[in-house]
């Protein structure tokens, strides 16, 4: 029988993709990540890993920026939409960086629990690798909690992103490369019931 073709792919295209975000608050939750938990700086080196049609561009100050992306017509997206910034459409597992320990901040948002353990030890390492020593690394994703509000658990079992974490288990893969990571569980982002784990990653020197 044939495969029927999953709904939810539709999201790979640039338009429904951030349409769905603004409906379900992905986009206000982005800027509530970058005023209180990114915190990036006018003029720093930010680093975007997995930055999709680049919607998060819009609340960031005036950054030196670069983005990565393994979907081609976000990439195309982000170019046509910010022209002045370096975006590269290609995987964090063929992402070569072209300038190592230069990055202020790296970013990641809504990415890893896109991916498995492997793939995360590989952003991770990419992420290790671009900051400059005292640099950080800021994640958000969805999160199952304890007692969680099952809206909000039926919202993350029905997520794109199939590797869905606990805290435990997204901090028990950021500790193999980072030695200080905070960590903050956010509900209240979104417009719909949402739990996120956001994850600030820093080596202390
Ligand atoms: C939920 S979207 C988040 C996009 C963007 N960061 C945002 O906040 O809107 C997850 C993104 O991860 C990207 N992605 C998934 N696997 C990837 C990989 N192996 N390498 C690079 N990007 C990847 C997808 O193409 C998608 O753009």
């Amino acid at each position: 029988m044939r495969k029927l073709l999953d709904p939810r792919s539709i999201l790979k295209l640039s338009y429904f993709y951030t349409t769905y975000q603004y409906l379900v608050g992905g986009i206000r939750a982005r800027r509530l990540f970058i005023e209180n938990d990114a915190r990036i700086n006018a003029g720093e080196k930010v680093l975007d890993i997995g930055c999709g049609p680049g919607d998060i561009l819009r609340f960031l100050p005036e950054v030196n920026y670069t983005g990565c992306d393994i979907n081609p017509k976000y990439i195309k997206t982000a170019r046509e939409h910010y022209p002045q910034y370096d975006f590269h459409a290609t995987s964090i597992e063929k992402f070569k960086l072209k300038d190592p320990q230069t990055f202020d901040v790296v970013i990641t948002t809504g990415v890893i629990h896109h991916l498995n353990d492997n793939q995360v030890k590989t952003l991770f390492n990419l992420a290790k690798n671009a900051l400059k020593p005292e640099g950080r690394l800021v994640t958000f994703d969805g999160c199952y909690i304890a007692n969680q509000n099952p809206i909000s658990k039926k919202f993350l079992d029905m997520d794109r992103g199939n590797f869905i974490r606990n805290e435990k288990e997204y901090v028990f893969l950021a500790k193999q490369y980072f030695s200080d990571v905070k960590t903050k569980i956010d509900e209240t982002y979104f417009h719909i019931p949402y739990t996120s784990l956001i994850m600030e990653c820093k080596n202390n020197s």
